[in-house]
């Protein structure tokens, strides 16, 4: 059996298939293969173990060949990749949910704090030398005590961010989902329709996959709504704003400051207007990335090969 993975994944992953005596075709460089490259290299694979970064289309599944059994996805969101095509070929897709949801939930704190307090700035100002005195009206950001957080996505990391704010710092919360999160949504979440949540909202969190209804869903309208001292934080997928609106909302101070971890295109170019605004802090896509986080969902990945292999249900399955 022949398996493509396309970067180099932490050992966990990668030691499970080699010890299963696979046909093994790990991409060893820094950057990933070109569109071309990788067409070449999953040429009669059974298996593909890829990154968020690669995109999986009929074009690749064609090119691939018939034998192809499994894709796992390095990842939960499974956008880069046609489910549907995927479904009526008989290939399995998998994906690494849960494991990553407390750092994932964790950065986008992280984000949170960082853009109320202006975190990004203050560090800048130090590393240039503006630092000359203490001033007692400088850097002043927002408070989170006691604000209402809006989530949009209401699943396991908005979840698990809302449990953050509302225990920590005593957050109302609010939520958009198209189905009601009593279960595992903190006591007293409100479920409101979108408007509400931008309206309501200091500080509002995105949470959802990538899918059509999702797209594009923070546009200059959205922005507009919310209050001119709210904070917007997407950790989920850069498409998901619009990022020329959310630039001008910043520029303009229509809200008080964003903080990304996911970008429209990623990665981001380094002469993106929004790298020029104090008010944004935009982070390379590490929502996932602590050493226990990766570690296992590179094991739950390679799992997720050696059963699609075997014809067996996967770990973490995201088609029928
Ligand atoms: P999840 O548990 O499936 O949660 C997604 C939530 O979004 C669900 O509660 C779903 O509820 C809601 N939703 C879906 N479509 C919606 C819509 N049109 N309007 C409102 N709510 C909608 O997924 P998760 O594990 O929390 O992960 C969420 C996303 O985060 C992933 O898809 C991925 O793109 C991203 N992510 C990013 C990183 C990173 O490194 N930055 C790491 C992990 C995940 P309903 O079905 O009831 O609507
Ligand atoms: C990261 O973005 C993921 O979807 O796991
Ligand atoms: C600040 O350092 C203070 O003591 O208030």
């Amino acid at each position: 059996m022949r398996v493509f993975v396309s970067r180099i994944i932490p050992e966990s992953g990668l030691l499970k298939l080699r010890e299963a005596g696979l046909d093994l075709d790990v991409w060893p460089h820094a950057l990933p293969p070109n569109q071309e490259v990788l067409l070449e290299r999953i040429r009669g694979c059974h298996g593909i173990l890829s990154m968020l970064s690669d995109s999986l289309d009929a074009e690749v599944m064609d090119a691939a060949g018939a034998q192809l059994k499994v894709i796992s996805n390095f990842a939960v969101g499974t956008n880069n990749i046609d489910l549907q095509e995927a479904t009526r070929r008989g290939i399995s897709v998998g994906n690494t949910p849960d494991v990553l949801t407390d750092a994932t939930a964790d950065l986008a704190m992280a984000l949170l704090l960082g853009a109320a307090r202006r975190i990004g700035e203050a560090q800048s100002y130090v590393k240039a030398g503006a630092w000359k005195s203490w001033e007692p009206i400088g850097h002043m950001g927002v408070d989170l005590k006691a604000k209402t957080l809006g989530i949009y996505g209401m699943g396991r990391i908005g979840a698990a961010l809302a449990h953050r704010c509302a225990g920590g710092w005593g957050m109302k919360v609010v939520y958009c989902s198209r189905h009601p999160k009593d279960d595992i949504a903190p006591e007293g979440a409100e479920r409101v329709d979108f408007n509400t949540l931008l309206e309501v909202s200091d500080f509002v969190s995105v949470h959802t996959p990538l899918t059509e209804e999702t797209r594009g869903r923070f546009n200059a309208d959205a922005f507009k709504r919310m209050k001119p001292t709210a904070v917007f934080i997407n950790t989920a997928r850069g498409p998901i704003h619009d990022q020329e609106a959310l630039h001008a909302a910043l520029k303009t101070q229509q809200i008080f400051a964003a903080g990304l971890d996911v970008t429209q295109p990623e990665p981001m170019d380094v002469t993106d207007p929004l790298l020029s605004l104090p008010n944004c802090i935009v982070l390379p896509h590490i929502g996932s990335a602590t050493i226990q986080t990766r570690r296992t969902m590179a094991a739950i990945a390679a799992d997720n090969i050696l059963l699609g292999l075997e014809g067996r249900p996967l770990r973490c399955s995201v088609t029928p």
